[in-house]
């Protein structure tokens, strides 16, 4: 079996080989997966120049054969996934790892009498129901490339990944549900294939039973394609070094990038993580309230438990439907015992009578997570006092989507969980604070940039089409590293506390945008001119998003004016990117800050955001420095 880190001496007796004899150290992690084909390497490749770390080169598998086919014998008739839908009065759903099994076997045959082949990229934008993660894993199963477009995202976001994945396929649903609304999915896919011509094939799947069109020749029914499929489905074999994810995400330059992560390390590092953070027994049921769409829910909903052979939950819904009670009436109902969600949720239930919490009993939990974004100290003892009684350690998870699980956190009941310090590493990972010329500073309570030293198993492998961008974005900034693009600490005890993105991204409810891509969408307003966003601390999100706008033709005077501006600048953001990402204050200004070469100086903005409005710094080298006056007088 998986040998499991139990005590705090086992912890860094584990943490030193991972430094001193790393390759013995995880061939004995992956020594308990079902192989076809065993490494020739355990690690190769290098973090500079070339960015091209591999790990268990030479190895053949199935990622689904780990999650699914190899726990039949001894948990087949156990729950993998239980299914808790968004209105409370449906009733939820269980599949035993037999049925789950079954129906990643029905769904890999579906895709393979429509022509997938291994390697082919299949984009998933269905809501948080049992076929998103029968579909995912299916795609899995047959070799082809998933990449899951989180269902908020607009038919412009999906549009821009189907073509820079250059995907035949599209899985999809009639509608969804979020809380009290429904909305209509399989029209915003419809809207965004009008621009990706390389689309063959959409699978739809029902849901809510809503009219769709349906495009002769390219759109089936799931249900009508299931129908006469055989139940198992033989799993194909890849390489370790296979792609096996896309999952674009933000970063501070141009268009959302494609996060590619491989079959093994991947598998190694979400299951090791995965059991080790969480401490996993037999009979715990998990839930992480992550969508699919997002990392978390890839590595932490889906492959880390099935892989473990935990019993996961998946929840449709909000946290505030039907009333702010609905997560802990969830705990209680199926007798979480581990849960894990963002510290934004926390917050923003925190905010609601504390009758909505007190009234459920959640005896059933042990052990609460935090993910996504620095969780607070309040909130971190809300959480604690509230949701967890005093006596559930809480695990504050620093992770990314690029580094395919979680690097930084307590491991529960074993290493030390303090309120505000994601903790130590984990084994494998080694972090370095770095001056911004580079040099690692040694020692505790100091603060710098955060960067991993060598390399782990789920490291990022590429960025998808485009490598010379991943080896830019992570690898060339710091020679010999992986640069983060997060600040941190290292307190007093050596433990990390993660500060908060040090480039132009911005951290909004645990969700990752670059300010260039809301500029980007903003501008494309027939109003607009010039824009620039900037992050500013939010109570409940965390970070919001203040954007600055010059419009066409000057400041617009009339409240109508101003108004119609607005909604014209939200409506692009809507298009562009998705609901999500709207901006919390729009500001229109005549001019922006600008240095004599034109840069726009960020920093003022930032602090005229949060405020700092008395300590702007040196601004005698702006070009016009009255725009600062202009700017701070009418502050939103
Ligand atoms: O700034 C860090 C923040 O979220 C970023 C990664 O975002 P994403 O790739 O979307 O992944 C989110 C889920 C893993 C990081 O660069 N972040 C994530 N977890 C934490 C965090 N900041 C502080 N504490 C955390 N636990």
């Amino acid at each position: 079996m998986h040998p499991r880190i139990r005590t705090i001496e086992e912890y860094h007796a584990a943490y030193q080989q991972s430094v001193e004899d790393p390759d013995g150290f995880w061939a004995a992690v992956a020594e308990p997966f079902t192989w076809r084909r065993k490494w020739d390497t355990v690690r190769s490749g290098e973090f500079s120049p070339a960015g091209n770390s591999k790990w268990f080169d030479g190895a053949r598998l199935n990622i689904t054969e780990n999650c699914l086919d190899r726990h039949l014998a001894q948990r087949g008739n156990k729950l993998a996934l239980i299914f808790e839908p968004n209105d409370p009065k449906v009733r939820h759903l269980r599949l035993t790892y037999r049925e789950l099994h079954q129906q990643v076997c029905q769904f890999a045959n579906v895709l393979r009498n429509n022509g997938v082949q291994k390697g082919d990229r299949v984009i998933i934008y269905l809501p948080m129901i049992p076929q998103l993660a029968v579909a995912v894993l299916a795609c899995a199963r047959v070799g082809a490339v998933h990449s899951v477009v989180f269902a908020g995202f607009s038919a412009t976001a999906i549009a821009d990944r189907t073509n820079d994945a250059d995907a035949r396929f599209v899985l999809t649903a009639d509608g969804l549900n979020r809380g009290a609304k429904q909305i209509p999915v399989k029209s915003v896919v419809d809207e965004a294939l009008e621009s990706c011509p390389g689309v063959r094939r959409v699978i739809v799947v029902e849901h809510l039973g809503w009219p769709v069109t349906m495009r002769e020749g390219r759109d089936v029914w799931y249900h009508d394609e299931v129908k006469d499929v055989a139940l198992t489905c033989p799993a194909e074999e890849m390489a370790a070094e296979d792609p096996l994810f896309i999952l674009y995400t933000s970063g501070s330059t141009g268009k959302p990038k494609g996060v590619v992560h491989s079959q093994a390390g991947y598998m190694v590092w979400a299951d090791y993580t995965f059991r080790n953070v969480f401490q996993v027994e037999e009979n715990d049921v998990y839930w992480c309230t992550a969508d699919i769409g997002w990392v978390t829910g890839h590595s932490y909903l889906l492959y880390g438990p099935l892989l473990a052979g935990a019993t996961s939950l998946q929840f449709e819904g909000v946290p505030t439907f039907p009333s702010p009670g609905r997560f802990w009436e969830v705990i209680d109902k199926h007798h979480v015992t581990i849960f894990y969600t963002a510290p934004t949720a926390i917050r923003s239930l925190m905010a609601t009578p504390i009758d909505n919490v007190l009234s459920y009993s959640l005896t059933s939990l042990r052990v609460l997570g935090s993910v996504g974004e620095p969780i607070n100290e309040e909130a971190w003892h809300w959480y604690h006092q509230h949701v967890g009684k005093g006596r559930c350690p809480i695990v504050d998870t620093w992770w990314q989507t690029e580094t395919g699980g979680i690097m930084i956190s307590a491991l529960a009941g074993i290493t030390p969980s303090v309120p505000a310090r994601a903790g130590l590493p984990l084994p494998g990972v080694q972090p370095v604070l770095l001056n911004q010329d580079g040099t690692e500073i040694e020692g505790n309570d100091q603060e710098g940039y955060l960067a991993i030293k060598a390399s782990w198993p789920g490291v990022i492998r590429t960025t998808w089409g485009d490598h010379e961008r991943a080896r830019q974005t992570y690898f060339q900034p710091y020679p010999g590293y992986y640069f983060t693009g997060d600040g941190a600490r290292r307190d007093e005890n050596g433990l990390y506390r993660i500060i908060g993105r040090v480039d132009d991204v911005i951290n909004v409810s645990g969700h990752r945008f670059g300010t260039a891509e809301i500029e980007n969408a903003i501008n494309q307003s027939d109003y607009v001119v010039e824009s620039a966003v900037v992050g500013y601390p939010h109570d409940v999100k965390g970070q919001g998003i203040y954007a600055y706008v010059i419009c066409q033709n000057g400041l617009p005077t009339s409240d109508l004016e101003i108004q119609r501006a607005e909604a014209s600048i939200i409506e692009a953001v809507v298009a562009e990117i998705g609901k999500i990402a709207k901006p919390d204050k729009i500001q229109l200004v005549s001019g922006l800050p600008k240095t004599r070469s034109g840069k726009i100086m960020r920093r003022i903005l930032r602090k005229v955001a949060e405020g700092e409005t008395s300590n702007l710094g040196d601004v005698t080298t702006l070009l016009d420095p009255l725009v600062v006056e202009e700017i701070v007088a009418g502050r939103k």
